[in-house]
């Protein structure tokens, strides 16, 4: 079994943006510049938030976080997009999902302009993304997808089984897989809450892609032996013993489950990582694309 280590392969994409960023300063343009929107103070967006912001700033970029209170307006947001539409100092920016329930999250993201939609969340880039046009991918199926490229996991022609169909990563990581490429070919099966004996059908999975957000929901009788387990959960289970109050766990046994897999990634330090190095890719994929416009 070798652990898919999202935390390695992150630092490894982020020291290799660094190098870009450097050499960008050296000719003396303007770095990427991404900003984050984030409204109210739930807790895991504050750490993701944060967490992207400080990456920013350890690889070069420029970056701004707009913290807006809970009760902001969907037209005061609204407005705040707008303003990053129009402001050319910013490359890429993201809203951070969820949102506040009185705020209609599908008008916010059609409001993002497709070219600075670093997320890929537009359906101008999802859509781009399923007719493998150009495009910005979602980061965390973009993060996967880079993991099992860098491990060299051989996909092609393998039966990979989804466990979601969120917006996310269920769905466009589904779409990615079954695209031609490298880490890709596979043939797909999307399941979701309603799929009928689940179990039959992970047991026929050559790669398993969990992205649920319930703890130990893959056991390891629902797995064969040799199985690529890529696991996107990432849930705060509440732990008082621990000096945060939570400890964060994945959708996987990992114990059991590691025992039967090829390759596993683990909780923390695998797709999470991946994910933020992948927006990081996606805000330099943007300046590029900026710059070329402006040339
Ligand atoms: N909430 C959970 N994951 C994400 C993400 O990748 N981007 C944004 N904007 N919000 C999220």
């Amino acid at each position: 079994m070798e652990i898919l280590d999202g935390k390695k392969i992150s630092n490894q994409i982020k020291e290799e943006i660094a190098v870009e960023v450097a050499q960008m300063k050296e000719r003396g343009e303007k770095v990427p510049h991404l900003a984050a929107v984030l409204v109210g103070n739930d807790g895991a967006s504050l750490t993701y938030v944060g967490s992207k912001v400080r990456s920013c700033k350890k690889i070069g970029f420029e970056s701004t976080l707009i913290h807006l209170p809970e009760d902001t307006t969907e037209d005061a947001l609204l407005k705040q997009v707008a303003e990053l539409n129009a402001n050319p100092d910013i490359d890429g920016y993201i809203v951070q999902l969820p949102l506040p329930k009185h705020i209609d999250e599908e008008k916010v993201l059609l409001a993002v302009d497709p070219n600075k939609d670093v997320d890929g969340f537009h359906p101008t880039n999802f859509g781009k993304m399923a007719l493998d046009m150009e495009s910005f991918i979602p980061a965390t199926p973009f993060g996967i997808m880079e993991l099992l490229r860098r491990y060299d996991v051989d996909t092609s022609g393998k039966h990979a089984v989804v466990i979601g169909r969120s917006h996310i990563v269920g769905r466009p990581i589904s779409i990615l897989m079954s695209q031609k490429g490298k880490a890709a070919d596979a043939t797909v099966t999307l399941t979701h809450s309603r799929t009928k004996d689940l179990k039959s059908i992970t047991l026929q999975a050559d790669i398993v892609v969990s992205a649920l957000g319930v703890p130990n929901f893959l056991k390891a009788d629902m797995v064969k032996d040799g199985v690529v387990v890529i696991d996107v959960g990432i849930t705060r289970v509440p732990d008082e013993t621990k000096e945060k109050g939570y400890y964060i766990t994945g959708d996987v046994d990992f114990e059991n489950v590691s025992k039967k897999a090829s390759y596993i990634t683990p909780v923390p330090g695998g797709v999470g990582p991946m994910t933020i190095a992948m927006l990081l890719k996606n805000t330099l994929l943007a300046r590029e694309r900026h710059k070329t416009k402006e040339a």
